[in-house]
């Protein structure tokens, strides 16, 4: 009998440690902070303001880099690498989904969805590029708005053009920060499940960022944070 291959870690934090300095004093945003996300599956960070969530997204997005510990991502240990090579990581290995969409308003839909391949080179022909934006926007259920300005979409339109365009490199970490905070409930849910679906379809892991309870069904593993430590960690089985 074959057996499932295992998960792999694409995200692991060993032992991280993340100060940040605001005039004499010191903050401890994140103190020994050991965690793994999976590909193919969410994982959510929870927990109060300030207890050092975003921080996590922004060491493994490499915006930031820790004080202590090792942040490794698809295999990459991020504080061997130069500034040159953080930007391709940042270009091809992570895709981003903020609360805000960060869209561009002017450009169209697609031009959006396009965004992430013209920063830097890329090996594929144009055509090649276009058809994987088309794809994705029918994925999500926005073919039709293709050629219309991005800023003529609701807010969960605007979401799933979000989530198509970090998906556009094919990303193998996702880094979801508060992405349902401005949508209502039905909205949330369906960009949820495209985001679950996504994951799963692309092995990419999804990381996110949320106090919005209606995230947690979606992911396999909840990370609770409190103080800039974990304070417990649960497989849902999601
Ligand atoms: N650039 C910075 N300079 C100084 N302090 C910072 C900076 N970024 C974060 N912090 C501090 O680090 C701690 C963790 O912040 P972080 O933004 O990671 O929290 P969070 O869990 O994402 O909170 P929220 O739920 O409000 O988004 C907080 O005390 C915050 O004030
Ligand atoms: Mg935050």
């Amino acid at each position: 009998m074959s057996q499932a291959p295992a998960q792999q870690a694409v995200v692991a934090l060993d032992g991280v440690t993340k100060s940040f300095e605001l005039g004499r004093s010191t903050i401890g945003a994140l103190q020994g902070v050991s965690m793994r996300a999976l590909s193919g599956q969410m994982t959510a960070l929870v927990g109060p303001s300030g207890s050092g969530k975003t921080t996590i997204l922004n060491l493994v997005g490499a915006l930031d880099h820790p004080s202590a510990g090792s942040v490794t991502v698809a295999g990459q240990d991020l504080n061997a690498l130069g500034s040159d090579e953080l930007a391709d990581f940042r270009n091809r290995t992570v895709g981003f989904v903020f609360q805000n969409f960060n869209l561009i308003p002017v450009l169209t839909t697609l031009e959006n969805v396009m965004l992430p391949t013209q920063i830097g080179r890329s090996e594929e022909s144009e055509q090649v590029l276009v058809e994987r934006a088309c794809q994705l926007l029918d994925r999500v259920g926005l073919a039709a708005q293709m050629n219309q300005p991005v800023n003529r979409l609701s807010g969960g339109q605007m979401q799933r053009v979000s989530v198509a365009r970090a998906l556009m490199n094919q990303p193998k970490v996702i880094l979801a920060d508060e992405p349902t905070a401005n949508l209502d409930h039905a909205t949330s849910g369906k960009v949820l499940e495209l985001l679950r679906a996504l994951c799963a379809e692309e092995d990419a892991a999804v990381l996110v960022a949320t106090h919005d309870p209606a995230v947690l069904p979606y992911c396999r593993t909840i990370i609770r944070m409190k103080d800039g430590i974990i304070v417990g960690t649960e497989d849902t089985r999601a």
